[in-house]
Parts: C-alpha cells; sequence; structure tokens
C-alpha cells in the first residue's frame, strides 16, 4: 500500500494560496475544505478559488466538500481541474449517481463519513467510489483535536476493502499529526489530511516527509 500525504491549505495564508502551496513541494495533492454554513458552521473557499488555484499550481487538487446538495455543486468542481472531489455521505442526496457522475467527468470520487456515521452507510457503495474519507474531527475547523473513537472505523473500513479487493484509498481527516499518523495507518488508513500540524511547522515540507515516513512505518504493521 502507498502513502499519501494530502495537507490542508485551510490554516495557511489564503491571501498567498500559491505560494503557500509552493512550501510543500513534497504533497502527493493539496486538500481543500469548502464550506457553506449549511452543512457545516464556516464559510470557506468556492468554485473560483478552485479553479484560480488549479491554474497557479501543479500539484494535483482534492476538494472535500463539507457543503449542502453536493449532488448539484461536486460536478462543478470536477470541471474546475480536480483530480478528486469528495462529498459527505450526509448530505449527498443521490450518492451513487453522484459518485458515477464524478468519475464519468474523469476525476476521483470520494465520500466522507463524519466521527458518528456508521461505515454502513456507505459499505454498499465502496465499488463505486475512489477514496472513503474518515472524519477524525467533527467537520468544520481546522486545529481541532483528534477523535479516537474513529479507529476502529478505519480497521472496519479497510477490512471491508481488503476484503473485497478494491484499490478504495482510506483518508484521514482532522487532528492528524505525528502524534497520531501511525495509530491511523496502523489500523488502515493509506491518505492522511494534515492542515495545522503542516502549515505552523517551521519547516512545513519537512513536517510532510516526516508524516509520510511515520505513516509508512504505521502501515507496514498495519495487520487488516
Ligand atoms: C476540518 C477539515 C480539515 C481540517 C484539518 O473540517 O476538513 O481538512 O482543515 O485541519 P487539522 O489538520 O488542523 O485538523
Ligand atoms: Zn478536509
Amino acid at each position: 500500500m502507498t502513502v499519501r500525504i494530502t495537507p490542508s491549505i485551510l490554516n495557511a495564508d489564503l491571501a498567498n494560496l500559491a505560494t503557500e502551496v509552493g512550501r510543500i513541494p513534497s504533497a502527493d495533492f493539496i486538500h481543500i475544505d469548502v464550506m457553506d454554513n449549511h452543512f457545516v458552521p464556516n464559510l470557506t473557499i468556492g468554485l473560483p478559488v478552485v479553479e484560480s488555484l488549479h491554474r497557479a499550481v501543479a500539484t494535483p487538487l482534492d476538494i472535500h466538500l463539507m457543503i449542502a446538495d453536493p449532488d448539484r455543486w461536486a460536478p462543478g468542481f470536477a470541471e474546475a481541474g480536480a483530480e478528486s472531489v469528495t462529498f459527505h455521505i450526509e448530505a449527498a442526496h443521490a450518492p451513487v449517481r453522484l459518485a458515477r457522475e464524478l468519475r464519468a467527468k474523469g476525476v476521483r470520487a470520494g465520500v466522507a463519513l463524519n466521527p458518528a456515521t456508521p461505515i454502513e452507510a456507505c459499505a454498499t457503495m465502496l465499488g463505486e467510489v475512489d477514496m472513503v474519507l474518515l472524519m477524525t474531527v467533527e467537520p468544520g475547523f481546522g486545529g481541532q483535536r483528534f477523535l479516537d473513537l474513529v479507529l476502529p472505523k478505519i480497521s472496519a473500513v479497510r477490512k471491508l476493502v481488503n476484503a473485497a479487493n478494491l484499490d478504495v484509498w482510506i483518508q484521514v481527516d482532522g487532528g492528524v499529526s505525528v502524534e497520531t499518523v501511525e495509530r491511523c495507518a496502523e489500523a488502515g488508513a493509506d491518505t492522511f489530511v494534515a492542515g495545522s500540524a503542516v502549515y505552523s511547522a517551521d519547516d512545513p515540507d519537512a513536517m510532510v516527509r516526516r508524516l509520510a515516513g511515520l505513516a509508512a512505518a504505521g502501515l507496514a504493521r498495519c495487520r487488516h
């Protein structure tokens, strides 16, 4: 299994986004948190910023939609040049149709679950997606504390993915740091969002590489 670090720019200097992305050349993707103040109590980046950033940077973009009605909005992010578009299962009206629509537009389709949402919510559609995002904080803000209660969910999704012989990435998002990344990888995660851990580090790129090293060590110990 391959480890991917997908840093979130939510806690970066948003007035200098392209420069901030340039500080982390080791990132595999740039994770962009789109919030609408309906699905989550915060308002962040929208489609025009994603379009501009796609033109300005070479790193692939991983869009995390924390919005109501992703059925309406997600395809537009695929057209804006994103490589991966993830919507929340709690918000989607027709998740299978939406995942198929995203894939038909040539992007990776991801489905996200809040901490309290059971994995059964997405278990039947694992064959329809390229990634499952398991939130390890309540979505809405960067810099929150990692929720250990999600670790068994990571293992459970990993078992389902392996049992079905699927190539579905398992992403964790929220409170991922040098303290928590190994546990996530040991449970079976292979794709790691880290926001404040990366952008509060003196050398953000060194932190990306350090997280990748720790995650690889954890994943090597994964028993599933
Ligand atoms: C939270 C966002 C996360 C957040 C991660 O709702 O989805 O991507 O930016 O930030 P940290 O790593 O600081 O928890
Ligand atoms: Zn996110």
